[in-house]
């Protein structure tokens, strides 16, 4: 096999170096080619091209594999715990039981908002997303932890990158507690991570609350299932808004917006507001011939990545069952997801573009099951994705060959022109 590939323009030859990775696709090097040839290249949604080198997690859409540093995300979801997966992420290798220790103890001593930080909230209106909430709060961090923004100290990045795991679900917590207008409740380090979260969520001062080990189970399995996935558009934007030095509450904040999208983190809400608007199976056939003609997307359906079963659908359907039994919940959105995904995976338009249910199909159905309003679906999944954008943001930090983030562009619009007065115009 060559080692380069060779382009020609006209009558001029460049080579082209070829990278290769631990597995997947080799990768044709084109940082050299604009200064050589005097071309860019064109790939506006990124389709064919590697932003960036990674060790942290890869895909084979195809195989539908899912892969955080070498583990298949159904053993992760099967066998570890969700902060055991951070500690994975962040640092490369699943902790001994001295690192776990260490680092499970790293995460519970920040979990604590800075207590002016409460009033921040009072400034937002009752019934605001609580994704605006964590936007806004999110990025309003690097107001109250001056001292880990220095992106040039290894030690002050590393406590940024605690500090976010640790503070994320007290932030969607208190985004959920006051958009119900319930009071906030401080975290308890002596609970694991999901129980902690659950509880800062549903805890009411009136009656103690009782964690349940199926929901908790659930949370944390939600959580490994969202952690990373590899240069997606919110790690994407994330890596871009730090390429510049921006500090990591920003790049989160601007991951965190990014995330909200239809297309992306938001698809889980619009996925079960979907199942809701099907209502019963008879709607299924017209809802799907709907579809065929293009009038709406299945939501929860398809991926730019995978073109067979999501991995992680896979797990968050049996996750699914499993809390709908343990709370008793026969939810005949259930029977519209399960018959709607029967019928689409036999339909030719869906077999032939190749879509399948993604993460989001079921996880509306569980977070639903579990108390969640929809409006709180893809905090979780930002709760969640924060361990995977901090890693990428660190990753690129510790790579020597890091540069601004500058796409260039095919400019199309009108050539060099002189000014004319308001009065000759027309
Ligand atoms: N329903 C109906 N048709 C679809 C869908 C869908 N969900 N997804 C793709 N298609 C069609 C699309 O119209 C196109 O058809 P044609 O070639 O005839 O024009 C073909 O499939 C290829 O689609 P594409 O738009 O080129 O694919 P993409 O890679 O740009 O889009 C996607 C990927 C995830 C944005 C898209 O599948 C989609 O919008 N899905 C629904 C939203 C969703 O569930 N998003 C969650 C993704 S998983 C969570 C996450 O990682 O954020």
């Amino acid at each position: 096999m060559s080692d380069k590939a060779t382009l020609t323009i006209g009558e001029k030859s460049f080579d082209l170096p070829i990278m290769k990775g631990s597995t997947g696709p080799d990768v044709v090097d084109v940082r050299k080619f604009y200064a050589e040839a005097d071309h860019f290249t064109f790939d506006p949604g990124f389709t064919s091209t590697a932003s960036c080198e990674s060790k942290i997690t890869y895909i084979d859409g195809d195989a539908g594999i899912l892969l955080h540093r070498g583990y298949p995300i159904d053993q992760l979801a099967e066998k570890s715990s969700f902060l055991e997966v951070c500690h994975l992420l962040l640092n490369g290798e699943l902790p001994t039981a001295d690192e776990f220790r260490k680092f499970e103890h790293n995460i519970t001593y920040h979990t604590m908002l800075h207590a002016q930080f409460d009033s921040f909230f009072q400034g937002f209106r009752r019934d605001a997303h609580p994704m605006a909430v964590m936007t806004g709060a999110v990025g309003a961090l690097s107001a109250f932890y001056a001292d880990s923004l220095n992106v040039d100290d290894p030690k002050q990045r590393e406590i940024s990158a605690h500090r976010l795991i640790a503070k994320m679900p007290t932030i969607a917590a208190r985004a959920f507690q006051y958009s119900q207008g319930r009071p906030f409740v401080t975290p308890r380090n002596e609970l694991s991570y999901s129980e902690n979260f659950l509880r800062m969520c549903f805890s009411v001062p009136a009656e103690d609350w009782v964690p349940n080990p199926v929901l908790t189970r659930a949370m944390d399995r939600i959580f490994i299932l969202h952690a990373d996935h590899e240069q997606n558009a919110s790690t994407s934007t994330v890596r871009l808004a730090g390429s510049s030095g921006a500090h990591p509450f920003a790049c989160i904040a601007a991951g965190i917006a990014c995330l909200w999208g239809p297309s992306h983190g938001g698809a889980n809400q619009e996925a079960l507001e979907m199942l809701e608007e099907i209502g019963t199976v008879e709607n299924i056939p017209a809802y799907v011939q709907g579809v065929k003609d293009r009038k709406y997307k299945l939501m929860g359906f398809g991926h730019r990545v995978y073109k067979n079963f999501d991995p992680r659908a896979k797990v968050m359907q049996k996750t699914c069952y499993e809390v709908l039994d343990q709370l008793g919940i026969n939810d005949p959105l259930l029977q519209v997801a399960m018959e709607l995904e029967k019928v689409a995976l036999s339909d030719p338009f869906f077999i032939d573009r190749k879509l399948y249910p993604n993460i989001d199909f079921y996880s509306g159905i569980t977070l639903r099951a579990m108390g969640f309003p929809t409006n709180m679906f893809t905090v979780l999944f930002a709760l969640a994705r924060t361990v995977g954008w901090i890693s990428q943001w660190k990753e690129m930090f510790e790579d020597p060959s890091r540069k601004i983030g500058r796409p260039r562009q095919l400019y199309t619009g009108p050539t060099q022109r002189d000014y004319a007065p308001v009065e000759t115009r027309g």
